[in-house]
Parts: C-alpha cells; sequence; structure tokens
C-alpha cells in the first residue's frame, strides 16, 4: 500500500484515485503524521502532494525528514517536489515567472515514474507553482524540463527519491495516470490486486466471520452508499440484517416502489418499508425556512427509524454508509470553510442509539462504491443514481410544503429525469431535476386566462458537488421538457431554466 501524505493541495484526493485506479491501495493522511505512526503503516512508497505555502513561509508545513530514509521510495508533487529540495540540501527559488496552466516536458531520462513513456516526444503536462527548484540536493539529476522550469522533474535513483513540478494527478495531464501507475507498481512494486471484485469477496468474508450470529440494522435510503452496504451485509449474515427504509413522503416518483422491489423480490433482502408521510407533512405543515425543515425532516427520520427499530428488539451494530472522503482527515492551510447548509445526512447515527458501527465503505471513494454495487449485481438505475439530498422534495419546493404542492413537483420531475435519460444525459450531468416555485404568474389556455405555479429546471455539472457550472442542455430537450410540463401538470403553465453556477448560487434552491 501507499502513503499520500497531504499538504493541503485541492487535488490530493486525485492522486489517491489515480493510485487505486492501478489497482493499488493508498490512504491519504495529514504531512504531520508521525513518523512512528508512518513505519506502522508500512508503506511500499510514499506520495508527497502539492500545498499552497511556499518553503519559506514561517508556518510552512513540514514532513518528517525520516520518510526519506523508510528505504520506500517517495515521489513528491510540486510543494512536495520543493519540500524534498528543501529538506535534503537543495535549494528552492521564488520563481520570477508564475508557471501555470498547460506545459510542454522534455525528458532527459525516462527512468522511475517516467518508465514507460517515450523519451524523443514531448509531454504535455499541468503546471501550477511560482517557486521552482534553483539547486538540486546532492544526488539528485534532473529528469526533465520545461521552458519554464530547467528542473521540472528530478530523482535519485540510488535512493529512489522523486519530484515533479508538475501536477500527474490531473485530467490535463493526459499521461499522468501511466506515470502514477509506473511510480506505484514498477518503482514501488506494489501488486494491482486492489478490485472491487477482491473487496467485495474480503469484506463480505470478514464480517461472517465477525458478525456471525449478531443483529444489524440498516438504514436503507435507496441511494447507492446505503443500497451497497445493505448488499454487502445481506450476502454475508442474510436475515440478521435488518433493513429500514422510511417513507418520508418526499421521494421521487417510484422511487418508494423501486427501492422495495429490488431489495425485497431481487435480493431478498429483510426489509421494512416505514410509511411515514403524513407525519412528515403534518410536521412540515406552516414551516417555510430552509434551515427548519431540514432540522424537522432529520427528527422526524429518526424518530420513525427508531420506532422501527424498537419492534427489531435488541440489535448489536448500526450500519453506515460512510465514504473515505468523509473520513480523511484534512489539512487545511485555507482557514475553515463556512458551513452554508446543515447537510442532514439519512442514516445518520442517532445520538443516544448507543450502537456500535459497522462501516464498510470507510475505505471507497465514490466511483469504487459504485463498482462494488455493479459486482453485487445492484441495478443500474440504483448504482448510477444521482445524488438525492436527504430533505428530498421538501427542499425543492420553495415555502410552505404540501400534499399537492408535492405531487406536483413529483409529476414534473419525473418528466425531467424520463426526458434526460431518453436524451442519454442522466448519467452525463451531475444532478437534473425540478424545483416548485410556487409564484403565480399569467398564461393562456384555449381562449382562458390563467395563473399558476412556475417550474424551475436545474442542471448542473459538477465533480464533487463543490462547485458546479449549468449544463448546457440541447434546445430540443429543453423544448420538450418544457412543453410535456406545461401540458401535462396541471397548475404550472411556465418552466425557467435556472443559468447560475455554484459558486455563488448553489445547486438546490433552498
Ligand atoms: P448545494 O445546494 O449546497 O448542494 O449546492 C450540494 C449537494 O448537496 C446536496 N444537498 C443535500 N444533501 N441533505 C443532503 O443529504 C441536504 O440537506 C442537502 N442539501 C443539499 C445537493 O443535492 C447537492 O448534491
Amino acid at each position: 500500500k501507499i502513503l499520500i501524505l497531504d499538504f493541503g493541495s485541492q487535488t490530493t484526493q486525485l492522486i489517491a484515485r489515480r493510485v487505486r485506479e492501478a489497482r493499488v491501495y493508498c490512504e491519504i493522511h495529514p504531512c504531520t503524521m508521525p513518523l512512528e505512526r508512518v513505519k506502522a503503516f508500512n508503506p511500499r512508497g510514499v506520495i508527497l502532494s502539492g500545498g499552497p505555502a511556499s518553503v519559506y513561509a514561517v508556518d510552512a508545513p513540514k514532513v518528517d525528514p525520516g520518510v526519506f530514509e523508510l528505504g520506500a521510495p517517495v515521489l513528491g508533487i510540486c510543494y512536495g517536489m520543493q519540500i524534498i529540495t528543501h529538506l535534503l540540501g537543495g535549494v528552492v527559488a521564488r520563481g520570477e515567472k508564475r508557471e501555470y496552466g498547460p506545459a510542454k516536458l522534455s525528458l532527459r531520462q525516462a527512468i522511475g515514474l517516467f518508465g514507460e513513456l517515450d523519451q524523443a516526444q514531448p509531454v504535455p503536462v499541468w503546471m501550477s507553482h511560482g517557486d521552482r527548484i534553483e539547486q538540486l540536493p546532492p544526488g539528485f539529476q534532473v529528469l526533465a524540463t520545461s521552458e519554464n522550469s530547467p528542473v521540472a522533474a528530478m530523482g535519485d535513483p540510488a535512493r529512489r527519491i522523486y519530484g515533479v513540478q508538475f501536477h500527474p494527478e490531473v485530467a490535463h495531464t493526459p499521461q499522468g495516470a501511466t506515470m502514477l501507475a509506473s511510480f506505484v507498481l514498477g518503482e514501488c512494486r506494489c501488486q494491482p490486486i486492489w478490485t472491487m471484485h477482491n473487496f467485495a469477496e474480503a469484506t463480505i468474508a470478514d464480517f461472517k466471520a465477525r458478525l456471525g450470529g449478531k443483529k444489524v440494522l440498516c438504514a436503507l435510503s435507496g441511494g447507492v452508499d446505503s443500497s451497497v452496504v445493505a448488499l454487502l451485509l445481506h450476502k454475508a449474515i442474510g436475515p440478521d440484517l435488518h433493513c429500514i427504509f422510511v417513507d418520508n413522503g418526499l421521494l421521487r416518483a417510484g422511487e418508494v416502489n423501486e427501492v422495495s422491489n429490488v431489495f425485497r423480490e431481487v435480493f431478498g433482502v429483510n426489509l421494512v418499508v416505514a410509511k411515514a408521510a403524513e407525519l412528515f407533512l403534518s410536521r412540515l405543515a406552516g414551516v417555510v425556512d430552509p434551515e427548519q425543515k431540514r432540522r424537522i425532516i432529520g427528527h422526524t427520520f429518526i424518530e420513525v427509524f427508531e420506532a422501527e427499530a424498537k419492534k427489531i428488539g435488541k440489535v448489536d451494530y448500526l450500519a453506515q454508509g460512510t465514504l473515505y472522503p468523509d473520513v480523511i482527515e484534512s489539512v487545511s492551510f485555507r482557514g475553515p470553510s463556512a458551513v452554508i447548509k446543515s447537510h442532514h445526512n439519512v442514516g445518520g447515527l442517532p445520538e443516544h442509539m448507543k450502537m456500535e458501527l459497522v462501516e464498510p465503505l470507510r475505505e471507497l471513494f465514490k466511483d469504487e462504491c459504485r463498482e462494488v454495487g455493479r459486482e453485487l449485481g445492484l441495478p443500474e438505475t440504483i448504482v448510477g443514481r444521482q445524488p438525492f439530498p436527504g430533505p428530498g422534495l421538501a427542499i425543492r419546493i420553495m415555502g410552505e410544503v404540501s400534499g399537492p404542492k408535492l405531487a406536483t413537483l413529483r409529476q414534473a420531475d419525473g418528466i425531467v429525469l424520463e426526458e434526460m435519460r431518453a436524451a442519454g444525459l442522466y448519467d452525463k450531468v451531475w444532478q437534473s431535476f425540478a424545483v416548485l416555485v410556487p409564484v403565480k404568474t399569467v398564461g393562456v389556455m384555449g381562449d382562458e386566462r390563467t395563473y399558476e405555479d412556475v417550474i424551475a429546471l436545474r442542471v448542473v455539472d459538477s465533480v464533487d458537488a463543490m462547485t458546479a457550472d449549468w449544463t448546457r442542455v440541447p434546445y430540443q430537450v429543453l423544448a420538450t421538457i418544457s412543453s410535456r410540463i406545461i401540458n401535462e401538470v396541471a397548475g404550472v403553465n411556465r418552466v425557467v431554466l435556472d443559468i447560475s453556477s455554484k459558486p455563488p448560487a448553489t445547486i438546490e434552491w433552498e
């Protein structure tokens, strides 16, 4: 396994993704990880990430120089390369010219991470740095140059320590994945055995051994994470897994039926559907504030879930779909990021339900979780499902939520999904949905004047929901969605398109 030490770069997770795509397991830890813990981790190789700091800044993040003595190969990326230089006796200087964007690399030696590349060809790479290497540390050689970086890559083949000024992990470095694969498979000699097939088998075997005869409770939301958790456990312990699906009445068209059908009928999972739509609706009556809606939905969810759980009796474990990005200890040199919305995570542990947790996805990225789902035979409608917020349609109805408004939105939203699927766009965008704007606008229908609600269409592209841009959906698809909603959905006479990016807007409207 590979250890990635993070210096706060926004692309550190991408390094981990590329390493895992080479089928090698890796973990991200803060650069401040104590040397004893690094040794206990026993890495086959270490990658030092980029970071926003300058090695000369007063509080510049450092790494214990002991990592260079482990005998495992080390690769420094951008800041990681500068810290290697700084710590091993070279000189880093402020570059007069900031190098940012595409650059062409000329290889001097096709070794280390360049082992698979053709030395004669210029290699397109993505640069983003201000400082540069002025003097190599003793023992190092220049492996590649670029127009603005006489030392775009360096290496000490004897100690197997390498540094690159560019970012091999980003898509703008087309051969970057090959370089990282060469490093972890060739230089570090890791075995390419991190596959989701192996992961699923090992996890199921581990659960069989560890959880045999114990009762496990799982909150199924219909999303891909909780679905994969439920199936892994089901394959391991069968009827000792108790799944609860809370129908809060705020789900999309057909969702409740689909989930209960797939899990109960197809897989034979022990699943209870708690029908609580009316309870949620009554609690939401008169509530207009989005945060208040989220709190009420969160509390009501826990209440319903607990009541169902009581009927099962004593359980030993609670299963949760926590993913790796949620557990990475982050080092932030950018200050705390503001909490904008109180994201209520369905399946979150009710504080007072003291149970041990089973979190089989703690090591996985979202893509890997999807792959496990496919391995286990989950249908594409669940594996490829777009993210859907815990509070569901309640935060897509501006203002007060009511039964009739939910029915209107659900129907309009169903049309959006149908048409996005028909156009082959559903899997290409991050999210696509309808928002009900209960503002009356005038229309005409036949000879009559109408005065009805507005539906807003929100379709966005994103990689992690932190930033997003509105999708340029073809006019023809927009036209079909609009005319179908206006013709088919009673009470709606106008469809508008949301063309805001995030930031400064958000993906959801509430
Ligand atoms: P925003 O609207 O903040 O959304 O740009 C970012 C992502 O988070 C989802 N989202 C939520 N998910 N509970 C959730 O589980 C929530 O309260 C919530 N609010 C937003 C949103 O759908 C998008 O994917």
